[in-house]
């Protein structure tokens, strides 16, 4: 039977709030998504107020600030605090993007922090991205080569490493699947910007021998063939990088070898 309503734990419910300090100067309020499958409730935001002149610049800095200093309990992930290892990716004021490049100061009203959507939460602002990596690992992305190993190093011309130049840069960060309508209808079956993305960066890599066999593999309806050029993924993209258009290319690909 269809269902009409929403589950009852879907339902969002109004947390607890950590005022500010009476010594603050600049206080900022952050709205921030919390979920702990252990206990049972519903999900809520809680609401903390920290003093903007005692706290780093960014998103990421004042959720260190929260759980160091205000609720150990904040769940999120983050590495390299420059915006190089993809984990503090997140959703603020309603877009993908990283929380260690977002000012705080980007808000001019209350910093509204979820995790990215439409994945399942683990807790707080952490998705389970399980699928994610399981698809980028089925595009085997290293080099397949037959021959011997050169000495040294395999040789591009400055022409063919070009050809990585917009691609090479992901970071895996998952702002852009999470961001494509297409995903979220289709993500057990449809790659999503980011795989295919990574699938072109060996599709175009000059030392790989693997090119007609990667190709075989994502010419299938629901791999390569759900992205519907939304464009929503270039959008998010927090490295500035164009995943669409590397699909384009595929496809481009696909056709040039009379698929
Ligand atoms: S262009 Fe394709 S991959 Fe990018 S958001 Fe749109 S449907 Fe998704
Ligand atoms: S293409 Fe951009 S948004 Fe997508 S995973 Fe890579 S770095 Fe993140
Ligand atoms: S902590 Fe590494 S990208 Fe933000």
């Amino acid at each position: 039977m269809v269902a009409f309503r929403l589950p009852k734990k879907s339902k969002v419910d109004e947390g607890r709030t950590w005022p500010a300090p009476a010594s603050a100067a600049r206080v900022k309020t952050l709205k921030v998504y919390r979920w702990n499958p252990d206990d049972g409730q519903n999900p809520r935001i809680d609401t903390y107020q920290i003093d903007e002149d005692d706290c780093g610049p960014m998103v990421l800095d004042a959720l260190m600030k929260i759980k160091n200093e205000i609720d150990p309990t904040l769940t999120f992930r983050r590495s390299c605090r420059e915006g190089v290892c993809g984990s503090c990716s997140m959703n603020i004021d309603g877009a993908n993007t990283l929380a260690c490049t977002h000012p705080i100061a980007a808000s001019e009203g209350a910093v509204r922090v979820y995790p990215l959507p439409h994945q399942p939460v683990v807790k707080d602002l952490v998705p389970d991205l399980t699928n994610f990596y399981e698809q980028h690992k089925s595009i085997e992305p290293w080099l397949h080569t037959t021959g011997d190993v050169p000495e040294k190093e395999y040789r591009q011309s400055e022409a063919e490493r070009a050809k990585l130049d917009g691609l090479y840069e992901c970071i895996l960060c998952a702002c852009c699947s999470t961001a494509c309508p297409s995903y979220w209808w289709n993500g057990d079956r449809f790659l999503g910007p980011a795989t295919l993305l990574q699938a072109q960066r060996w599709i175009s890599d000059s030392r790989d021998e693997a090119t007609e066999e990667r190709l075989d593999d994502l010419d299938d309806p629901f791999k390569l063939y759900r992205c519907h050029t939304i464009l929503n993924c270039a959008s998010a993209c927090p490295k500035g990088l164009n995943p669409a258009e590397a699909i384009a290319d595929i496809k481009k690909a696909m056709v040039e070898r009379g698929d």
